[in-house]
């Protein structure tokens, strides 16, 4: 069931939006070569805490165990759900941070992808086209039309520059939960709801260098790619109100030194 949201809960998850994104202009810059991805963890478990909001992810739940900590980092092959340990982010690194916060029952969900020192071109390409990606599905969406509109347009831009596109996990409806419908898969398949003003969706691709394929690592959450090639995700959570689109959680892209160019 979607569960379109009123103005006042609208304004509730832009502020929690807001609230994540300010804590990540604070941490990207952090995210360089030695540091230990727990430590991380740590700095975002406080900043959250001191801002008065609760890291949804850390003790989330699904058919597994739950996630012990309020940052998922996922580094290079690593896709998505990488748990904080003592491994240090390298110079050349592709780093994954996704993390979401709860404000006073108000759900936010955003992921970028960090260029650790210099990075090798065929990286630097999937990282930008993954970023366009997500901006070609936000582009796509509209009040009326169908959802997979989205998937349509991240599939497009993806392939015309022939990366793969991670098949098992998708976006989804967020705002009051952490997980809520609709699914909004990043290539056309599945249910094809109409979009409409109240909804609140992640929109999230995930491209990888080759084959799309992954696994999930004995950690039972750690998602790689089965041929050890990088990965890149980017997310936002956007809003459609009024007839029209709004992003609620801010660009980053600057932050990380990534241009937006297509
Ligand atoms: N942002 C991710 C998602 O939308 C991560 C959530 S998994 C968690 O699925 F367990 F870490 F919360
Ligand atoms: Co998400």
């Amino acid at each position: 069931m979607i569960r379109l949201k009123n103005e006042k809960q609208i304004n509730g998850i832009r502020n929690s939006c807001k609230m994540l994104s300010a804590m990540y202009r604070e941490l990207i810059p952090l995210v360089k070569p030695g540091v230990q991805t727990i430590e991380i963890d740590q700095w975002v478990r406080d900043w959250i805490k001191k801002a008065g909001g609760k890291p949804v992810f850390l003790g989330y739940c699904q058919k597994k165990k739950p996630y012990p900590a309020a940052i998922c980092i996922s580094i290079n092959e690593e896709v998505i759900h990488g748990i904080p340990s003592k491994r240090r982010i390298r110079e050349g690194d592709l780093v994954s941070l996704d993390c979401g916060i709860d404000l006073g029952g108000f759900i936010s969900d955003q992921a970028v992808s960090i260029e650790a020192g210099k990075i090798s071109r065929p990286v630097k390409e999937l990282n930008a086209v993954t970023l366009e990606s997500l901006y070609r599905g936000i582009e796509a969406v509209r009040a009326g039309e169908r959802l997979l509109q989205i998937s349509r347009a991240v599939e497009n831009h993806a392939k015309s520059f022939g990366f793969g596109i991670v098949q098992e996990y998708c976006g989804h409806g967020v705002g009051l939960a952490l997980h809520e419908d609709p699914q909004v898969p990043n290539y056309p398949h599945g249910s094809n709801p109409r979009m409409n003003n109240g909804m609140v969706l992640a929109i999230e691709p995930m491209l990888t260098l080759g084959s799309p394929d992954v696994e999930v690592l004995d950690d039972d959450w750690t998602v790689v790619t089965s041929n050890g090639q990088v990965s890149s995700h980017w997310e936002h959570t956007i809003a459609i109100f009024n007839g029209k689109t709004e992003i609620l959680t801010d660009p980053l892209e600057q932050y990380t030194g990534l241009v937006r160019n297509s």
